[in-house]
Order: C-alpha cells, then sequence, then structure tokens
C-alpha cells in the first residue's frame, strides 16, 4: 500500500465531487457523511471527467448523459454506461485524505 495525499476534509462540499491527481491518476473523490471514496476520473461510458457530476449518498451522476455510479463499487446503475469505473482504497488521516492508487478495490484497471 502506498498512500498519498489527495485533498483535504474541507474541500468536500454538498453534492459535489472533487477532481485530484495522485501520481498519474486522475481521481474523482467524493464524500457520503463519514465515507470518502475515490474513484478514477474518467466516465466507462465517454472520456469526460465524472469529477464534474454530482453527488447524491454513495452515487455519483455523469453530467453529460447521467449514468450513475455506485461510489462502493464502481459499478453502474443505470444506461447509457455499462461498465465500472476503477475505485481506489482511501485513509483518512486527521482532516487529510489520501488515496492508493497502485491498486483497486474492484479490481478493474484504469482507462
Ligand atoms: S459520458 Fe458518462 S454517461 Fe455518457
Amino acid at each position: 500500500m502506498s498512500f498519498e495525499r489527495a485533498c483535504s476534509l474541507d474541500e468536500f462540499r454538498e453534492g459535489e465531487a472533487i477532481a485530484a491527481k495522485v501520481g498519474d491518476q486522475e481521481l474523482a473523490l467524493a464524500r457520503d457523511g463519514d465515507e470518502i471514496f475515490a474513484v478514477e476520473d474518467i466516465c466507462s461510458h465517454a472520456a469526460v471527467a465524472l469529477s464534474e457530476g454530482e453527488v447524491e449518498g454513495c452515487t455519483l451522476e455523469c453530467w453529460l448523459h447521467g449514468s450513475r455510479f455506485d461510489l462502493r463499487t464502481g459499478k453502474p446503475t443505470g444506461l447509457p454506461a455499462t461498465e465500472p469505473v476503477a475505485t481506489f482504497p482511501v485513509d483518512v488521516r486527521g482532516t487529510d485524505v489520501y488515496v492508493d492508487v497502485t491498486t483497486t478495490l474492484n479490481g478493474v484497471v484504469p482507462q
């Protein structure tokens, strides 16, 4: 495991995701209560940033065609996307959010 700092807890806003970069990996981070999620910042349907989408609970909705992704699994819960996005391990240390981009939680290889 190789966690690197991605962002701070106080950067999260209700309903919004955060774009961050750890190493070469672009990330979309989202918060649902005490839980923080990190997924690759690219929709599996087309090459647009998921971080510009809307967060509702543990779901992130792509702004372009409206596919919703379960942030816990990376799986789409609505069309047109059919493929999951990569999800990454997150560790909160104090007020800082760390992400390990050397592995994925769901086994999906990032695009
Ligand atoms: S680009 Fe995300 S649903 Fe189409």
